[in-house]
């Protein structure tokens, strides 16, 4: 049964690596259209256990621990994210739209490794090595002149040139344009993808490299091709914001060597990307004064604290189903508070539009936006500003109900260390708050979203 299974080719789909038994014009996980393609099959059985193995198996007390070996880059928000640094022998997958700066970035984190003593390897095989120089040249930092680089769109070639230039770190930009030219399919093919990849990352196993893969991101923002590659990488690092906007977000999505969710804040100028070390003033600073519908809510996801503006606009819906558009929120978050309000918190929402963004290209998907995003929703309706002085947080229930969420304290003092006065929280949240985290602000403990509104407005 098992060797029969094996026999024959299985097909993969390029987009969402879904396989099928057999080709089909479009993918039935994903829908894209000729997506699908002939994957190598796997090897049988019977030819796996001929080939053995002497690897044994041991207790993991006598596993000797070596501590990840990091290379700080110096640039603070990017080791932020990976969890202090990137780590030797460790690969960082770094995905995002064309033309958010992922080049500008690790360019600039090369540059300031080699400036530190570190050789640095980049491979292009998107832009010429010219055009990879104008760009360094354009950045301010010192040590981008020192970067080796190489122009190629062979594996092999930059198999080749990373045995023999043996650099700490590396970057790969991007692994999409990379051809395996022992396959015969096109680059960019899921088959080709996994035996890039697969190979690089042995390589930067081996050799300990830092290793980072640039990856182009599809329109549903998953990285093109590959979820397969997500699972090879140690790190995943996602490059969010708007082109169109200054700000720029690097998130770790995944991170074997750290935590996951850290996010490091970055501006695009006209010398590279520069740091925000204090992302809140930043995103505060065009905030409207006492309009309606906007209310400043802290996010905690990563480990630093940030305040975000959440803006909501509501108007009667001018034909057909009311529409709900969402820019860095999660809309079908959206759905259930709309929902919540009109029948827990007697609002009548449902049938408006309703449109709701979250400022400065952040995306914030948390629970604990819930509460400020229903109390901007229902400072809109009501066309009244909500407290200029006051922050919220919190999950909403279906019920109704204000639920606790992680770390109040934190969320408070990055309100008070803004300028803020007033906060209202879950009551839960404020039962556990010391002295010290209630200090200098007023305390607006809620049980529900009906008790919020009346309170507030
Ligand atoms: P790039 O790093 O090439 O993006 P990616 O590799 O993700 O496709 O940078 C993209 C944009 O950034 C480009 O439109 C120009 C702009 N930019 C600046 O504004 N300042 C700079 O110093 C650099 C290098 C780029
Ligand atoms: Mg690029």
């Amino acid at each position: 049964m098992a060797k029969k299974k094996n026999k024959g080719p299985a097909y993969v789909c390029a987009s969402c690596g879904a396989t099928h038994p057999r080709w089909v014009g479009r993918c039935g996980t994903c829908g894209e259209w000729n997506s699908v393609e002939e994957a190598a099959p796997a090897p049988s059985v019977a030819s796996r256990e001929r080939s053995g193995g002497t690897s044994k198996a041991r207790p993991l007390g006598e596993v000797d621990m070596e501590d990840a070996e990091r290379l700080p880059t110096g640039i603070g928000e990017l080791d932020r994210a990976l969890g202090g640094g990137p780590v030797r022998g460790g690969v960082v997958l770094l995905g995002g739209d064309p033309g958010i700066g992922k080049s500008t970035l690790l360019m600039q984190a090369l540059a300031a490794l080699c400036r530190s003593g570190s050789s640095a390897l980049y491979v292009t095989g998107e832009e010429s090595a010219s055009q990879v120089a104008l760009r360094a040249r354009r950045l301010d930092a010192p040590g981008a002149l020192d970067v080796a680089i190489l122009a190629t769109t062979e594996l092999q070639d930059a198999e080749a040139a990373l045995m023999a230039e043996e650099p700490a770190v590396a970057v790969i930009d991007s692994i999409q344009t990379l051809r395996d030219s022992d396959l015969g399919n096109a680059p960019g093919s899921v088959t080709q993808l996994r035996s890039v990849a697969g190979r690089l990352i042995d390589l930067a196993k081996r050799r300990r490299i830092a290793l980072f893969l640039i990856g182009h991101v599809t329109k549903e923002g998953a990285i093109a091709g590959p979820k397969v590659l997500e699972h090879l990488v140690d790190t995943v690092l996602s490059f969010e914001g708007d082109a169109t906007h200054a700000f720029r977000i690097v998130r770790a999505t995944k991170n074997r060597f750290g935590p996951a969710q850290e996010i490091g804040v970055f501006e695009m100028e006209g010398a590279g990307l520069r740091e925000v070390p204090d992302p809140s003033a930043l995103f505060l600073a065009e905030r409207p004064e006492a309009a309606a519908g906007s209310v400043v809510a802290p996010t905690a996801e990563a480990s630093r604290p940030m305040l975000v503006e959440l803006q909501a606009l509501v108007a009667p819906a001018a034909y057909g189903a009311p529409r709900r558009v969402v820019t860095g929120l999660d809309g079908s978050r959206l759905a259930i508070l709309l929902a919540v309000l009109e029948r827990r918190a007697r609002h009548r929402v449902l049938d408006r539009d309703v449109f709701a963004s979250a400022t400065g290209g952040v995306r914030a998907t948390e629970r604990a936006l819930d509460l400020p995003l229903a109390l901007a929703v229902v400072s809109s309706l009501r066309d009244e500003p909500f407290a200029a002085d006051a922050v919220a947080f919190g999950e909403v229930g279906l019920a109704g109900e204000v639920r606790a969420v992680p770390r109040p304290g934190a969320r408070i003092a990055e309100a008070r260390k803004l300028g803020f006065k007033r906060v209202v929280l879950p009551k839960a949240n404020a039962a556990t708050l010391t002295d010290g985290e209630r200090e200098g602000m007023q305390i607006i403990a809620v049980r529900s979203l009906a008790e919020t509104l009346e309170k507030l407005f």
